[in-house]
């Protein structure tokens, strides 16, 4: 990796001799030669000059620097759910065969497809909505309209589930910083930013975990995209923690890993991004439980799970590698999830991990999503 000048809100300058090697795969957007500094503003931007449907939900960075976040009491919404979804998905409409589901794998996962609209969900069927993704991990809905519904409307509708998260580096519209985004423009070595310095792009990770109060309930939107291309995959985390052997799950019980965002806070500096916020680290259960369904999980995120606390170095390096490589291996207990027009993809970060698919640098048009993420309990 190159070495790189850049001056931040924060004045961090790495000079020309620094050698920064980015262990974190940024994971929204790669920004040489796209971004523009609005003069009056100090934002960053970024533009297009074709009749783009979507432009208001373009990549920009302000140059404001939020607190760091608090605590808050987190009840999740699945807690009042009605456990048969009558609401969610009304019998009648079964019976008439007017909704359809399909089960992505025979663990997790499931597509919905049919006269489900998740903009127009009561409160009782967005309750419902929370219990159903928490019990089936990941579900896809197509034909959705949530991206034509207003940036106002989105956030609102994200805000019934917990404070949306506000991330500490990616960009976010204007105005809007509680949606994360993920914005690839049509170039074609696109995919270098992942490639020029590894091989593989996977990265299991359930996301922002280096906060307090990660998300659970989390949705992804595509506003735009190419036909094929940038599957999300997922790992069932539940899955992986049933697997192991009682003698092992008794080792994990008890024991807690850092979680850290300093990496990727770092390597977004290094690309020339405007912070957010000073960047945090938060120690969480290896295993932790669902408040809805009491089931747990194996919850070592990525790059941001470094270190296991009250091990040796050595140690706890043996055992983090030993359970992400297990999960890498372990493709029965993983599912893709692929993208279509009006496609929007819910899952509990609490439950499963995630990693994106580098794909579609020859695309014909931009990659275009947004995250609703509201944050939830602290992991117990
Ligand atoms: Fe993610």
């Amino acid at each position: 990796m190159s070495a790189v000048t850049t001056k931040t809100s924060e004045e961090t300058i790495l000079d020309e001799q620094s050698t920064l090697r980015l262990t974190f795969a940024l994971p929204g957007e790669s920004l040489s030669g796209q971004t523009k500094k609005d003069e009056k503003t100090g934002a960053l931007i970024v533009e297009r000059e074709d009749e783009y449907k979507y432009k208001d939900w373009l990549p920009t960075w302000e140059p404001t620097f939020y607190k760091p976040l608090e605590f808050f009491e987190h009840v999740d919404r699945g807690t009042n759910a009605n456990p048969s979804f009558i609401n969610l998905f009304p019998p009648q409409k079964l019976k008439n065969d007017q909704i359809k589901f399909r089960s992505i794998s025979p663990k997790f996962g499931v597509e919905v497809t049919g006269d489900v609209q998740l903009s127009q969900l009561s409160d009782e069927a967005k309750n419902e909505l929370s219990l159903y993704v928490a019990q089936k991990g990941v579900v896809v809905f197509r034909n959705q309209d949530l991206k034509d519904q207003s940036l106002d409307f989105n956030k609102k509708y994200g805000e019934y589930f917990g404070p949306l998260h506000i991330h500490q580096s990616t960009p976010a519209p204007k105005d809007y910083p509680e949606f994360h985004l993920v914005y690839r423009k049509v170039k074609k070595d696109e995919s270098s930013y992942v490639f020029g310095d590894r091989l593989a792009g996977l990265d299991w990770h359930s996301d922002v975990s280096y906060e307090l109060q990660p998300p659970g309930l989390t949705f992804l939107v595509l506003l735009d995209g190419p036909e094929t291309g940038g599957d999300t995959c997922f790992a069932n985390a539940e899955e992986a923690y049933e697997r192991l052997s009682p003698k092992f799950k008794s080792l994990l019980e008890g024991l807690t890993c850092c979680h850290s965002g300093f990496e990727q806070s770092t390597a977004y500096k290094a690309q020339g991004t405007l912070l957010r916020r000073a960047p945090v680290a938060h120690n969480h259960p290896i295993v932790r439980t669902h408040p809805l369904t009491g089931k747990k999980s194996l919850y070592i995120s990525g790059n941001f799970a470094t270190h296991i606390n009250g091990l040796k170095l050595e140690e706890s390096n043996l055992i983090l590698n030993f359970l992400k490589d297990f999960i890498k291996a372990s493709n029965d207990l993983q599912i893709r999830a692929n993208w279509e027009n009006g496609t929007v993809v819910c899952w509990d970060n609490r439950r499963v991990l995630h990693s994106s698919t580098v794909d579609w640098d020859n695309a014909e048009v931009a990659r275009h999503l947004y995250r609703i993420t509201p944050q939830a309990e602290k992991p117990f």
